[in-house]
């Protein structure tokens, strides 16, 4: 999506500026979303809908366990897909993860990944479908280290075909286009590989997959969700669509995390915080985050530390120490937030 360009006049009768400065132009691409409980029975409709055959399935131990995963492969099954599963991913992925799973990827001889699980298992699949059908390092893809010197994209088959079905709320990382977050091992850096010409060709937003996720993570990575509304909202660059959707998600955030906290098998709860995660992604992918994920993806990489409860612990420091640059908007936070405006700039 562009602003568009015309001539206008104002109140006064001035004539406006007929091209958009800089700041006015802005843009917006998400792939297809399919939201609502139960729609992870389509995924294996979709995969055939592409005429995909032969899926690797990427995700976590924790996950190979919970009793959705073994109906996922079924429905894959009956359908009459080939597929093999790739579940050694750990928390706070790391490139290790990354090669291991090209390496499954190649030699099962796979045309497309599924991947169903939190943030880590979501971003080593990406990574993976960033690399697997080429020739270049994960590292050649670190866009917001080096934007110009971006592989360029030669082939329909240049990436491999991607299906997201996130588990937690969250990351938001099936809404963040190719972005992903891998630790390099050589360096113990999160680093950030990611290409815009590449989209998931659909996520599956299911509700109801996240009955089972323990309290302490339901906190955790519903605060995640929240801490990149509130940065991508603080963060001055020009977005007006993601401002919009950035208060949506802390609405939706303030309403629901602490009822999807405390009675995991609320399903509205659980459907509007994955809403709020998954928007939110849409306007941190546009608008950037801030300071406390600078922070918080070295506390990861070095402590291993999960990514959520270090924002959860970053958020409030870091809001008082840009206080005087975001007041205003801090005053609007504070107000969805349900908290008096003098407590919110403490
Ligand atoms: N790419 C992005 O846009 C983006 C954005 C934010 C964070 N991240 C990255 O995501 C990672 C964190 O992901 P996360 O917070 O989703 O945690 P996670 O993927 O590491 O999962 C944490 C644990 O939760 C368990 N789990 C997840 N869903 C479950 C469910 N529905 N039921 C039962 N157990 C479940 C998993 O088995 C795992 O043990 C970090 O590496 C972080 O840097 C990526
Ligand atoms: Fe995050």
């Amino acid at each position: 999506m562009t602003s568009s360009v015309h001539t206008t006049a104002n109140e006064t009768g001035n004539e406006l500026a007929s091209e958009p400065t800089n700041q006015q132009v802005w843009n917006c691409y998400v792939p297809p979303v399919h939201f609502g409980p139960g729609t992870v029975f389509k995924a294996s409709e979709l995969l055939a809908e592409q005429n995909l055959q032969n899926i690797l399935v990427v995700t976590d131990p924790g996950i190979v366990a919970q009793p959705f995963f073994a109906e996922l492969t079924d429905s894959l099954q009956q359908q009459g897909l080939t597929f093999s599963v790739f579940s050694a991913v750990r928390g706070n992925p790391t490139s290790v993860n990354v090669s291991d799973c090209t390496s499954a990827f190649r030699q099962q001889n796979c045309d497309a990944i599924v991947t169903i699980g939190g943030g880590s298992a979501i971003d080593v699949a990406k990574a993976v479908s960033l690399t697997a059908n080429n020739d270049h390092s994960l590292w050649d893809f670190c866009f917001f280290e080096d934007p110009d010197n971006l592989p360029a994209v030669t082939g329909s088959h240049f990436f491999v075909p991607l299906l997201i079905i996130p588990i937690t709320a969250g990351t938001g990382s099936e809404l963040s286009g190719s972005s992903c977050v891998i630790t390099d091992v050589d360096t113990h850096r999160k680093r950030v590989p990611y290409h815009p010409d590449h989209f998931p060709f659909a996520v599956i937003d299911d509700p109801q997959l996240l009955a089972g996720l323990p309290q302490n993570l339901t906190a955790w990575t519903g605060m995640d969700a929240l801490t990149h509304a509130i940065e991508a909202y603080s963060a001055p660059s020009y977005h007006p669509m993601s401002d919009g959707i950035a208060l949506e998600s802390i609405r939706l955030c303030a309403r629901w995390l602490e009822k999807s906290v405390n009675n995991g098998s609320d399903l509205q709860a659980r459907s509007e915080m994955m809403a709020a995660s998954s928007i939110a992604a849409v306007a941190f992918s546009a608008k950037g985050l801030g300071t406390v994920h600078s922070l918080a993806h070295a506390i990861g990489a070095l402590f291993d530390t999960h990514h959520g409860l270090a924002n959860a612990v970053l958020l409030p420091y870091v809001l008082a120490f840009n206080r005087a640059a975001i007041e205003e908007k801090l005053t609007t936070i504070a107000s969805l937030l349900n908290l008096p405006k003098k407590m919110a700039l403490q």
